[in-house]
């Protein structure tokens, strides 16, 4: 006992660093080193660093309340969007937040000449900031780490704001942000394209990898789903008239890539008035549908989001959001930035470990600047990729999370897929003590961007063997097992408060605070599934110019962006606005009924059976999978 005491103590004085300089308080810490890097030496202090800060947003504390206002179908403001220059004016940083900054570092002895701000006025920037001056400035220490590739990496392990300033600042870069550009250009070498680094964080549909017989029968729904299956499970009987003025946008993160010769063999079999209809593309940050590789990894996700959500609400234009070049590839910042320009971090921002970063030297890379709002946000946005909460660090997700419910207040619908490891992370990781992905680890871990409180999270659910298309449906358990539990960063937002306390209260789950945060204060998910059982698994899919079986949550969000899409075109059509964001009002009792209650099955991981799906809202399958003649009939009663 003494021995361990003592060691503690001994490991803390070897690391600590002196406590701030007074009036000075901690601003970002990062959580562990990363893996594989060494700390070599402290920087030169005559280094320049390129210093930027994020500076803190207006009205970010009503950001939920104004999101709200227009989003819930009590409000008298419902469905009375924002226009974007609305949205630049509501949450650009005051007049306050910038003189306090700049006050700051005048007085910190950075000439006014020195200091210039983004056209959002999100960003300040200083010119010609040595490591000298940045250390002074944030009472920090930048260190460069090597790899045992030979790169190298400069960054502090934390930093600290005067005290006054704190309220003032998102973020600032570089600090604790590890930045692996290096890292990425030596995987490059090995694996043709940073990308697959990207892609690494991300999860996607599964493949069973077996070539199969396209079937006819509804009788084949619980083995293969198709166009037909869900038509007759979800009730769609809706042929969209509004095309000319509804969108739905299909985000997809460049190497993956449709071929449209998949596309025309699953519309020769299942919706043959669209074979040779492509999607309308979007190319942000240098996005390409690449033919060069193929094979599931490359087209596997694009295919099946394309051919069913075009298949879905066909004749309805789709926009393929293609983000990323070849090189870098692309992720959620690169599109939100194309949807945003006043979002757009093109001067600073981005993290290099999770978003392209352009221009782009590189061979072959976007050798122009980021993709700033070159399109209106679609109305209903589908992505089925994401990574691990525990991956990316508070500031970074909030700033992050805060642009969808932007998103959300000007009218769009944003659906990510809850991922396909149950409680645990991408790859059945969970996390250790200190919330590190470790092959032992015993806590839950939560998804990013799935667990925001101001999108949608889509869960998966599946027909069970043996059953047919009128048989009740159970969580998606055969093979995936859908993402679903509660966040350690967001706290719980009020429109599913209800909900989720019954859960907690009623049917407690045999997990302690150590598992997962049990306190029901934080955001929970998902919020939604596909038909249940039917959704997600065994899709059948035209892939590389054969049927294919895929399985995953993946297949979730863009079936249920197609549902949503109709119910616009049906709004569109009587003259009302998109739904826009539309979890406080399904959360309501006037949608109780338009959701089927998915009771059994679980979303097993972490050397657990997970949680468990039961009466009501649940962390497996949400309040249920969809009734298209239900969601029209109350979304067409609204204003
Ligand atoms: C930054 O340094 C460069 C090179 O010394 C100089 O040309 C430039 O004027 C400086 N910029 C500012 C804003 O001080
Ligand atoms: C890398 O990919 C590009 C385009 O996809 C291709 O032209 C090139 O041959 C590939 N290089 C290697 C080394 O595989
Ligand atoms: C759970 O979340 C609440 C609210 O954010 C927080 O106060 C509490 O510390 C968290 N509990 C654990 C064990 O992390
Ligand atoms: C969902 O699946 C169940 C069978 O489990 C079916 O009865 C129901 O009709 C389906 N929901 C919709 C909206 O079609
Ligand atoms: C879907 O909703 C409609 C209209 O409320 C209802 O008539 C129908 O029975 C529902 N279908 C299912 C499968 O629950």
């Amino acid at each position: 006992m003494l021995r361990l005491v003592t060691f503690a103590l001994l490991a803390c004085s070897s690391l600590a660093r002196p406590s701030p300089r007074a009036g000075y308080v901690l601003h970002e810490k990062r959580a562990q080193e990363p893996s594989g890097w060494t700390r070599e030496r402290r920087l030169e202090p005559d280094y320049v660093l390129p210093l930027r800060i994020g500076l803190t947003q207006s009205n970010l504390h009503r950001i939920e309340e104004m999101l709200l206002d227009v989003s819930h179908p009590e409000s008298p403001n419902y469905g009375k969007h924002y226009k974007p220059e609305q949205i630049v004016d509501t949450f650009a940083p005051s007049d306050m937040t910038v003189d306090a900054v700049k006050a700051w570092l005048i007085d910190s002895g950075f000439s006014d000449d020195r200091l210039s701000l983004s056209v959002s006025k999100g960003w300040l920037q200083v010119a010609n900031a040595s490591a000298a001056e940045v250390e002074e400035l944030l009472d920090a220490e930048y260190h460069v780490y090597s790899h045992p590739s030979g790169a190298e990496q400069i960054s502090c392990h934390s930093y600290h704001v005067p005290a006054h300033i704190k309220e003032h600042v998102d973020l600032i870069q570089p600090t604790v942000h590890f930045d692996h550009s290096a890292n990425r250009r030596q995987k490059q070498k090995r694996q043709n394209g940073s990308k697959d680094l990207i892609q690494s964080h991300l999860r996607s549909g599964k493949t069973l990898g077996k070539e199969v017989t396209v079937p006819t029968d509804l009788a084949d729904c619980d083995t293969m789903i198709t166009l037909d299956c869900l038509r007759a499970l979800y009730s769609v009987d809706y042929t969209p008239v509004a095309t000319d003025k509804n969108t739905f946008g299909i985000v997809e993160l460049t190497p993956q890539a449709f071929l449209q010769g998949d596309l025309d063999l699953f519309f020769g079999n299942f919706s043959p008035s669209q074979v040779g209809v492509s999607p309308v593309l979007v190319s942000i940050d240098g996005g390409v549908a690449q033919t060069t590789e193929q094979g599931f990894n490359e087209n596997g996700e694009s295919d099946l989001d394309l051919q069913y959500g075009m298949g879905l609400t066909n004749p309805q234009p789709v926009l393929l959001l293609q983000d990323g070049d070849l090189v870098e590839g692309g992720s959620f910042n690169n599109w939100l930035d194309a949807v945003d320009g006043s979002f757009c971090t093109f001067d600073g921002g981005d993290n290099k470990e999770f978003d392209g970063i352009y221009p782009d030297t590189r061979r072959g890379g976007f050798d122009k600047p980021e993709s700033c709002g070159i399109i209106a946000p679609p109305n209903v946005i589908s992505v089925s990729y994401g990574t691990d909460e525990a991956s990316v660090t508070l500031a970074y997700a909030t700033r992050q999370c805060n642009e969808y419910a932007k998103i959300g207040m000007m009218g769009s619908t944003v659906l990510y897929s809850s991922g396909d490891d149950g409680v645990a992370g991408n790859g059945g990781e969970c996390l250790s003590t200190s919330n590190r992905a470790s092959a032992n680890g015993k806590k839950f871990n939560p998804g990013f961007p799935v667990d925001c409180p101001f999108l949608t999270a889509v869960g998966a659910t599946q027909i069970d063997p043996g059953n047919t298309v009128d048989d009740p449906e159970g969580a998606c358990e055969q093979v995936i097992f859908s993402g679903g539990g509660f966040s350690n960063f967001f706290a719980m937002p009020s429109y599913q408060a209800d909900a989720v306390t019954s859960f907690l209260t009623n049917h407690p789950p045999p997990f302690t605070s150590a598992q997962f945060n049990n306190s029901g204060k934080v955001r929970a998910f998902p919020d939604v599934s596909a038909n249940g059982t039917y959704y997600s698994a065994n899709y059948v899919v035209a892939v590389a110019g054969e049927f294919e079986l895929v399985f995953g949550t993946s297949c979730s969000a863009p079936v249920f962006g197609s549902l949503i899409t109709l119910v616009n075109d049906a709004r569109i059509a009587a003259g009302k606005s998109p739904v826009g964001f539309i979890n406080p009002a399904i959360y309501t009792d006037t949608f109780a009924g338009a959701f089927n209650d998915i009771t059994h099955g679980g979303n097993q991981g972490c050397g657990t059976a997970g949680f468990t799906a039961t009466t009501g809202w649940d962390p497996v399958t949400g309040l249920g999978t969809p009734n298209l003649t239900s969601l029209m009939d109350i979304w067409l009663s609204l204003p």
